[in-house]
């Protein structure tokens, strides 16, 4: 089976959770993409929602998908957001980020009742940090000191997109991605995870420390499921 069909019945399976007048936070990545394109079949099909997109991107999906779109201004809670990720670990603990949606990714999981967790199942990690860098978003202003003291925690890291032509996010900034692998990985999330944050000129970073309700795994073998508390 291929990837993009592992994907495709993993976020096709999470938009059945979705009930007529939730409010449903869109996340950002090439898995969730196939769930908008089910939420829009849903919509025409008469399915009363507002979605509120994580990135211009989604935006840009699901407005030609025809799903009704507000903002966190509108409806300051969400009842359930399916959201990708880069690395999924067997206690719910993500890396996010790959899509350079991370920030508006991590505000929408904060107001979010229920989060699904859409991937396939080359996503899965026994250990975060081990397959795949961890992002983290900084301001433009002085980012070479920033990514210094980031260093100082991962070793090694680099701007994405180069110094020539740096990868610039929805939100104007930057995007350092971060080898935590030399390092064994990132084995304490919580700790690293806040440890970033407190960096001046770190915005947020991609490590999603307990806020999955659920990941629904696309595998050759059908779809697996991991929950918060089994
Ligand atoms: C975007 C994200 C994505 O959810 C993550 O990168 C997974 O994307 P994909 O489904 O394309 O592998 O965090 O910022």
């Amino acid at each position: 089976m291929n990837t993009q069909h592992l994907k495709k019945i993993a976020a096709e399976k999470a938009t059945e959770e979705i009930r007529p007048g939730m409010v449903v936070g869109l996340g950002t990545g090439s898995t969730v993409y196939y769930a908008l394109l089910k939420i829009g079949t849903l919509v025409r099909a008469g399915l009363d929602i507002v979605g509120i997109p994580t990135s211009e991107g989604t935006e840009r999906i699901a407005t030609a998908q025809g799903i009704p779109l507000s903002t966190l201004t509108a409806h300051p809670t969400i009842n359930l957001t399916i959201d990708g990720a880069d690395e999924a670990d067997l206690h719910l603990n993500l890396i996010k980020g790959g899509g350079a949606a991370l920030v508006r990714e991590k505000i929408i999981a904060n107001v979010s009742q229920r989060i699904l967790i859409v991937v396939d199942e080359s996503k899965c990690a026994r250990c975060l940090g081990t397959t795949y860098p961890l992002p983290v978003e900084i301001v433009q202003f002085g980012w070479e000191a920033t990514q210094r003291a980031v260093n100082q925690l991962c070793g090694h890291s680099i701007l994405r997109g180069g110094d020539e032509h740096p990868l610039v996010t929805d939100n104007g900034n930057y995007i350092l991605d971060c080898d935590f692998s030399p390092v064994g990985g990132i084995t304490e999330p919580a700790k690293v995870e806040g440890a970033l944050n407190n960096i001046p000129g770190v915005v947020e970073n991609g490590l999603f420390v307990n806020r999955a309700d659920k990941v629904i795994v696309g595998a050759a073998a059908g779809l697996r499921y991991m929950e918060k508390n089994s």
